[in-house]
């Protein structure tokens, strides 16, 4: 059994994939040909924004987005801790600082009430609402306190933030907000579609993301059309009427027309996908529900999760790792996702974050685990996965 099956995604769409790519190997535009634009169309209209700035990864998607926001050292963009790395690690290297914000229990998305209160601390520069980062500045040349600039809200496993508290509370207190939705592509929020919240939505084509290409590639999603075109810019260097007028400092961030033309390709089922990836779920959920020292994903009303990761919660520690022997032993594939948040990973030691800042990040770091999960996993699976939980 494979954690996530993309082979037989690939045998149902082998012919087209081979064309697609055929096409471009005879036109021969490989850095931005026609495939580019035609893919960012139909993703715009499949989120329902108007402008889609196709992009190197998702990291680049978030950095692209934070650039467009000209976002820099002294500028505090509030996040979560309990997501992948790059959310927070694109802020670092720009010199704004991540500021931390525990998740709720059940989605483990960043929990609003906990946000206002990291806003209230930055602003008032009061450690004793709610724990803050160190900031350590350069006499004379930096900013010595912190700015409140953005919010960067993570859909963690394909389930969107709370966006309308989120947006409240960014509006409240002059915030950006930009959703990172690597995971979350295809899900939406009273019918309106991931990608689509804040001021900019990011998402990422890794290959094991709902919707991923052969390689890396990534996507920014706004209404603004400056931003967009600004986004435009910095993906070839911050060109301005042709590449070699550069206008801003930008990256090398396009998105490969082989890419474009193999997510063509898989957009056409992609939507057909996504409901499978519900029915998968659902089973999983109906199977997994009776049993007993085991906490199945929360979906709140109102909410279409993306289902990139099902991800269950093990009483404790030791029950995940005999879990996971168990199904290791029965020869299926889980995965952790995160083992250590980010408040405490070597990479962010600066920020003097300490053990205990955010428990519930860390008591869902000590008992979360990921099943098998992809549109295309069989019921039969499924259950060989429940009796094995089960036992
Ligand atoms: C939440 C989150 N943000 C950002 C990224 C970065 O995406 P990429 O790997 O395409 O750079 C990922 C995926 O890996 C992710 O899961």
């Amino acid at each position: 059994m494979q954690f996530i099956d993309l082979a037989v995604q690939q045998r149902r769409i082998k012919d087209e994939i081979d064309a697609n790519i055929a096409a471009i190997l005879e036109h021969g535009k490989y850095i931005m040909g026609p495939e580019i634009g035609i893919l960012e169309h139909r993703l715009a209209d499949y989120v329902g924004v108007k402008h889609a700035i196709g992009c190197a990864s998702g990291t680049d998607a978030l950095l692209m987005a934070l650039l467009a926001k000209q976002i820099g050292p002294g500028d505090a963009v509030f996040t979560s801790p309990f997501t992948f790395i790059a959310t927070a690690e694109v802020l670092s290297l720009l010199g704004a600082v991540p500021v931390f914000v525990d998740i709720d229990p059940q989605t483990f998305n960043i929990d609003p009430a906990n946000l206002q209160s990291a806003i209230q601390a930055i602003e008032n520069n009061d450690a004793s609402i709610h724990p803050v980062p160190a900031y350590k500045t350069h006499p004379g040349s930096l900013p010595t306190v912190l700015k409140p600039r953005g919010i960067l809200a993570v859909d963690l496993f394909g389930l969107p933030a709370d966006y309308g508290r989120i947006d409240t509370i960014a509006a409240e207190h002059g915030l950006f907000v930009i959703e990172d939705a690597a995971q979350s592509f295809g899900a939406a929020l009273n019918g309106k579609m991931a990608c689509s919240f804040g001021n900019i939505g990011c998402t990422s084509f890794f290959p094991a993301k709902p919707l991923g290409c052969y390689g890396d590639g990534g996507m920014c999603f706004t209404d603004d059309e400056r931003l967009a075109e600004i986004m435009g810019s910095l993906r070839v260097h911050g060109k301005g009427h042709h590449k070699y007028d550069n206008v801003r400092i930008g990256v090398n961030g396009r998105l490969d027309t082989i890419q474009a033309g193999i997510l063509l390709a898989k957009f056409n089922i992609f939507p057909e996908e996504i409901k499978l990836r519900q029915q998968v779920a659902q089973r999983y959920t109906a199977m997994l529900k009776p049993i007993p020292n085991i906490q199945i994903p929360a979906i709140p009303a109102g909410y279409r999760s993306a289902w990139a990761q099902y991800s269950i919660l093990a009483a404790d520690e030791n029950q995940r790792t005999e879990l996971q022997n168990q199904l290791k032993e029965a020869e299926i594939p889980t995965a952790i996702y995160y083992p250590k948040p980010l408040h405490l990973q070597s990479a962010f030691a600066d920020l003097s974050y300490r053990k205990g800042d955010f428990p519930i990040s860390e008591e869902i770091s000590d008992r979360i685990f990921s099943l098998p999960m992809h549109p295309y996993l069989a019921e039969e699976d499924q259950q060989k996965i429940a009796a094995v939980i089960d036992k």
